[in-house]
């Protein structure tokens, strides 16, 4: 009888594993999904430690040579913490999991976001991407992450955002985006975002600032766009953004900026235009922001400062110039 049932199973078994190959693996994590969820049993693999009870668990899978997102943690778990893995791929993952809030997947080996991939994260909040190798950010690719508040995708590839790939991010309020290679970006990338506060451009290859897609940041408090390619900043170039309190433009390649460039920056209060190619100080340009109170133009090749070369700026309380090296002359007035 014992050996009957022995048998029995390794006949199903093998069976199991020669369809398996067969089937695409698509088609299995479908069945999967299809389960009712009852039957889903959490489980915690051996690499992750699993925190916290039905209501509020919580997946550390730190640094534990996952080559995929786990798909048997808790169904309710609302924090995975994935950093430091080998995960390349996010497909037919993350649906296991329409409770998270916090998804951390930075420095892994993810190439690309894919399409809809988060299409059932309505909760997310904080989605770290950092450190990964991602190029390019499709149609889809954060579909369906309407709440999310911190989007970090530091330190990738990026050189190419389609323009509805950011659509979704309504309530998106922190953007980073330092150390990738985007050039320039298509216009309305960033329509939608009409919540965003602070946005981080640093280090990329941006050779001109992205005006038509600023315009639609009405909320913006922060922009960070140090360490680009910008040589000219045309007119109106920021118009729009009357919430912004700091700007950076630092270690660009900026020679001359247009008459009204920082026109409509009226809360402007922290401006940095440190290492770039300026010649003349931007006197007329900067007389219109009479709120600044930093203002940072060391690092420039000025030749001579002249007399009133500050106007107008009467709550300034910082004022950097060191490293002028091609100066020659201060008016003493
Ligand atoms: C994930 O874990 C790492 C290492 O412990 C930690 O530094 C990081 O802050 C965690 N991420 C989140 C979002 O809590
Ligand atoms: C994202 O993760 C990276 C590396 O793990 C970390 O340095 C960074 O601070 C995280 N971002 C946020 C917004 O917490
Ligand atoms: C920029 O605006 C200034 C007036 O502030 C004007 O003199 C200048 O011609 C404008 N530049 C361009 C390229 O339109
Ligand atoms: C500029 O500063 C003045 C005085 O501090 C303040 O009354 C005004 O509201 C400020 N303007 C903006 C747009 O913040
Ligand atoms: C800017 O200045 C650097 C040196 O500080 C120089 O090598 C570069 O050619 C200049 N670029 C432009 C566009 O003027």
């Amino acid at each position: 009888m014992a050996d009957h049932t022995d048998t029995t199973a390794t006949t199903a078994t093998a069976t199991a594993t020669g369809r398996s190959r067969a089937v695409p693996v698509r088609l299995l994590l479908l069945l999967v999904l299809l389960l009712p969820l009852p039957q889903i049993r959490a489980f915690c693999p051996s690499k992750c430690q699993c925190l916290g009870g039905e209501a509020n668990s919580r997946a550390l899978c730190v640094d534990a040579a996952l080559e995929d997102v786990p798909i048997q943690l808790n169904p309710e778990t609302k924090y995975i913490n994935l950093t430091l893995n080998r995960i390349r791929n996010l497909e037919f993952s993350l649906p296991f999991y329409m409770k998270l809030e916090i998804l951390d997947l930075s420095q892994n080996i993810i190439e690309t976001l894919g399409s809809k991939n988060f299409e059932y994260q309505s909760e997310l909040r904080t989605l770290n991407l950092s450190r990964n190798l991602v190029s390019s950010l499709h149609k889809h690719a954060f579909k369906g992450l309407t709440n999310l508040l911190l989007l970090d995708l530091g330190y990738n590839r990026i050189e190419t955002v389609h323009p509805t790939a950011l659509g979704d991010l309504a309530s998106l309020v922190e953007l980073d985006l330092t150390n990738n290679n985007i050039v320039s970006l298509e216009d309305n990338c960033f329509k939608g975002m009409a919540a965003l506060e602070v946005l981080v451009f640093r280090n990329n290859r941006l050779l001109d600032v992205p005006a038509s897609n600023l315009w639609h940041l009405h909320a913006l408090k922060s922009l960070d766009m140090s360490d680009n390619l910008v040589e000219f900043v045309r007119n109106d170039s920021f118009e729009g953004l009357k919430d912004l309190l700091a700007l950076s433009l630092r270690g660009n390649v900026m020679s001359e900026l247009d008459g009204s460039a920082f026109e409509g920056l009226i809360s402007l209060k922290h401006l940095d235009l440190a290492d770039n190619n300026l010649t003349v100080v931007p006197t007329q340009q900067l007389a219109k922001l009479s709120n600044l109170t930093y203002l940072n133009l060391g690092g420039n090749r000025f030749a001579h400062l002249p007399a009133v070369a500050f106007l107008n700026l009467f709550h300034l309380r910082e004022l950097h110039l060191s490293r002028l090296d091609y100066l020659q002359r201060i008016d003493s007035r």
